[in-house]
This record gives C-alpha cells, structure tokens and sequence, in this order.
C-alpha cells in the first residue's frame, strides 16, 4: 500500500519511511513519534501494521491540532479544506486569497487555515518570523492539492490511526520523560547547521545539549530509540555529531540526488543519518539481516560495516 501523506511538509521522511522501518520491529507496543511533523514514519508503521498504538507530538501547537483533527474529525478538517480552498468568491485573485487565509491564520491559530496554507506554500516549507507568524509566500504555480485528493488523504490516514493514537503539542523532553520500556520511540527534530542563521523553518527549534542530555535520560531507563539527525552532501557533513558515550550505531541512508549539486552539475546525493540505541540495535541484530538487504538494494550503505557485518555473522 502507497503510504498516503495528510499533507507535504518539508522535511517529511516519507521517501525514507521504508528504509527506516527496517530497523523497527514488526510488532511494537507503542511508536512514539515527538517530533512528528506531518507523522510520515508512523503512518508508514500503521500502513505495516506494526504498532498497537501511536503517540504523535509536535510542539507547534496548530500543526498538532491539525494532526488530531485528521485522526479524529477526518470529515470536518476535509470540509473545511473544500470550503476554503474552493475560494468561493469568483472575483478574488487566488494569491490575495492565500495572503487573506494567511492573516485569518496568524490571527487564529485555527489548524484548518494552516492545512490550507501548508497545501499552498512554497514546498510545504513553513516558515516563521521572529514574532512567530507563518510568513511562508504562495507557490505561485500551484492552487494547492485538490479537495478530492486531500479528502482521499486525510480519510486514509483516519482510517490508519483513529483509535489508536494520541496526539500531543507539548515540548519534546516531556514527551520523552512519560515513555515507557515497551515504546520505540523515533525522533527527527529540526535539522542544525544547514544555514546558519535563525532557523526560520519550525516554529520552535531545540538545543543540541539538551537533547543530547535527554537521550541520555532514555539509556538511562533502556528506552529504544531511533533518531534522523544529521547528515552530509557529498564531503560535506552538517550538522553536529551525536557523542560516541551515548553509544549509538550510525547508518547512513541515501536520501536522492540533491538539486543544488545537479544545478552545479555534481553526481552529489544527500545522505541522512540514522541513529539507533544500542538496546534497539542489538534487537534488531538477531531479527533482521542489514547487510543482505543493503545489497539488496534498499540504498543503505552502513558507516560502520564491521558493525553490521558482525550481525549477520
Ligand atoms: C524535521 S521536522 C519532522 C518531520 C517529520 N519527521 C515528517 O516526516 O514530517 C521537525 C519537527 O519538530 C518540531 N519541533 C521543533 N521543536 C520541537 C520541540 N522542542 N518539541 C517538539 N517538537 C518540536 C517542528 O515543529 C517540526 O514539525
């Protein structure tokens, strides 16, 4: 089954879903997803079937409320997409729209203008100013999905999760001190490093430290887990390394050809990392066989080889 996606959203793992799930297992009590964004790799689980229950969490209040209502109230959140995407008045040029919808949002903070304003800006790109209002533009040669088509999304992912999922908007770390022993927990906060500036990207960002500290607290209390944290284009590594002591097995997953390198004319492609603990991997060690199924194509090359090879025996 295709995996269907709520909304585009940038920074989504839908592309890497698949390689990801191969270092989950096939039956997890809970997934618990903190930094949940658009929710790609515990819809891709429930498309699998893997997990008797969800947590999705996201600190950016209105895209957390966004995702509840796609759980809970599939019908209402679609209605509200057709009424106003439709933009029923005739005379209203589409962009005035999106720039009317925008300030109806910053107002509001009503999830359902946002579903509007994430299905018509630049690339799902969400973007905020330094008083925290969305001031993403429109992507000019767009209308944004079709309410049909985001009506079959939303009531396939209703229909993945509805009943089995919570959905939060609280800041990570209190996410992470209410899991338990039996959760996986996979984690993709916003990325560091790539611009260097004020990360206008999320609406909230996260502390390396801190984060480091946290994950921490989740060996501490032999919590399984799995993180999409930095990465490298081409020679290029960015982002900050996670600390050897935390004592983490990093695989690197190709994640496609950038479109700045092919611009420049370079065969460069994005590789993103991912982090798993030590209690998940030595799990996964005796499940699953990594090295046979990166040669089976899946795009996986491992950091570490000797690591993997020693799984496989
Ligand atoms: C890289 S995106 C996640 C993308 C997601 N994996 C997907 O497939 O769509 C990171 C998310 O972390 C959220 N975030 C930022 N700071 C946070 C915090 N302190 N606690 C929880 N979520 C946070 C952002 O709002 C953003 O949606």
């Amino acid at each position: 089954m295709k995996i269907p996606q709520p909304f585009q959203y940038q920074g989504s793992k839908r592309g890497l879903a698949p390689a990801i799930l191969q270092y989950i297992p096939l039956h997890v009590r809970r997934i618990v997803e903190p930094f949940a964004g658009s929710a790609a790799l515990s819809i891709a689980c429930a498309v699998e079937n893997r997990a008797e229950e969800y947590w999705l969490n996201d600190h950016n209040k209105p895209l957390a409320l966004l995702l509840n209502l796609i759980v809970n109230q599939p019908e209402t959140i679609a209605d509200a997409y057709r009424k106003i995407w439709r933009n029923e008045d005739d005379d209203c040029d589409t962009l005035e729209h999106y720039y009317r919808i925008r300030e109806d949002f910053n107002r509001t903070n009503d999830p359902k203008f946002l579903l509007y304003l994430l299905a018509r800006c630049v690339k799902g790109s969400v973007r905020y100013n330094s008083e925290g209002l969305f001031n993403q533009s429109p992507d000019k040669r767009r209308l944004g999905t079709r309410p049909a088509t985001m009506r079959d999304n939303i009531i396939s992912v209703s229909m993945l999760l509805r009943g089995k999922t919570v959905v939060t908007g609280q800041d990570y770390r209190d996410v992470l001190a209410n899991c338990r022993e039996t959760d996986i927990v996979y984690m993709d906060p916003p990325y560091q490093g790539v611009c260097g500036e004020r990360d206008a990207r999320y609406f909230s960002g996260i502390s390396h430290d801190d984060f480091v500290a946290a994950l921490d607290g989740l060996n501490e209390r032999g919590i399984r887990y799995l993180i999409s944290y930095d990465g490298r284009l081409g020679t290029q590594t960015y982002g900050e390394p996670l600390p050897d002591y935390l004592d983490l097995t990093l695989v690197e997953l190709e994640a496609g050809r950038s479109s700045q390198a092919t611009l420049l004319g370079r065969a460069e492609t994005t590789v993103e990392s991912l982090y798993i603990s030590r209690p998940l991997f030595e799990e996964m060690k005796h499940i699953h066989h990594a090295s046979q199924t990166a040669d089976a194509g899946t795009g996986i090359k491992q950091k570490h080889p000797r690591s993997f090879a020693s799984i496989c025996g």
